[in-house]
């Protein structure tokens, strides 16, 4: 694992844009698996900024994002459909129909995850992989669990997740308590990954996933098994021990 420190969240949006810019402009065919979440959306913001000032092209840009919750309609603005289009899909000249996400309105979430999983194999997989990391130590929505599926999966989601994105939501109740979401084998698959972290309640979580061990408790500690992975991470979140 690659770490990268930066002084604060500004500066992890733009170096997190700027490696996504430089994949873009090395294969402007390039897959792009997408995260949701607070975390990317500075990223983002810095992409559409690329995309209107220096005519960053996506017109040839594939996407996956990691999850989604389930059941959801896609018009609802919780959606992470609508917080990708929100957030930069309408934002950028990309294909509605290079556009993927798992389909939270499936009527059979079985067969929608085999198909997600099918499209991406068929797509030649993903070039690089943008992901956040819950509190608990989540990628994607692979919650800490005895096991971990290799697979896109339908999940319930932890206690701690519901909590943490219950700010998203009018009530907790409203929180959805499953998802949909690629496997740890899925984004183990991506030739490279892209880790971002920032803001003091993360301090913890990068503890224990730079503690030199792989868990199944900490779903993250998998990512030192993958070859080709850069995590960038804010002051905040990096205590003095971890430097
Ligand atoms: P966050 O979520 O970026 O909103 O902190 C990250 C995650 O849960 O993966």
């Amino acid at each position: 694992m690659k770490r990268i420190i930066c002084k604060n969240y500004d500066e992890v949006s733009l170096l997190g844009a700027e490696i996504l810019a430089k994949q873009i402009h090395k294969n402007p065919q390039s897959i792009l698996g997408l995260a949701t979440g607070s975390t990317p959306v500075g990223m983002y913001k810095k992409l559409v900024e690329m995309h209107k000032k220096n005519g960053l092209d996506f017109s040839q840009i594939t996407t996956f994002n990691l999850d989604e919750y389930y059941p959801i309609k896609k018009s609802s603005d919780q959606s992470y459909d609508f917080f990708m289009r929100d957030n930069l899909f309408s934002h950028v000249n990309i294909k509605p129909e290079n556009i993927h996400l798992p389909n939270g309105e499936s009527a059979n979430p079985e067969e929608e995850c085999i198909a997600y999983e099918q499209m991406l194999a068929e797509s030649g997989g993903v070039d690089i992989q943008v992901l956040g990391i819950g509190v608990n130590g989540h990628i994607g929505f692979n919650e800490p669990e005895d096991e971990l599926k290799l697979a896109t999966h339908l999940t319930n989601l932890t206690p701690s997740t519901i909590e943490a994105n219950a700010r998203f939501f009018k009530n907790i109740k409203d929180v959805p308590t499953k998802a949909l979401t690629m496997g740890i084998g899925t984004i183990m698959k991506s030739k490279s990954i892209l880790l971002l972290i920032t803001g003091g309640n993360k301090a913890p979580v990068v503890k224990k996933l730079f503690s030199g061990v792989v868990t199944t408790d900490v779903p993250a500690s998998f990512l030192h098994l993958h070859p080709d992975v850069t995590v960038l991470l804010d002051e905040a979140a990096v205590t003095a021990e971890n430097r």
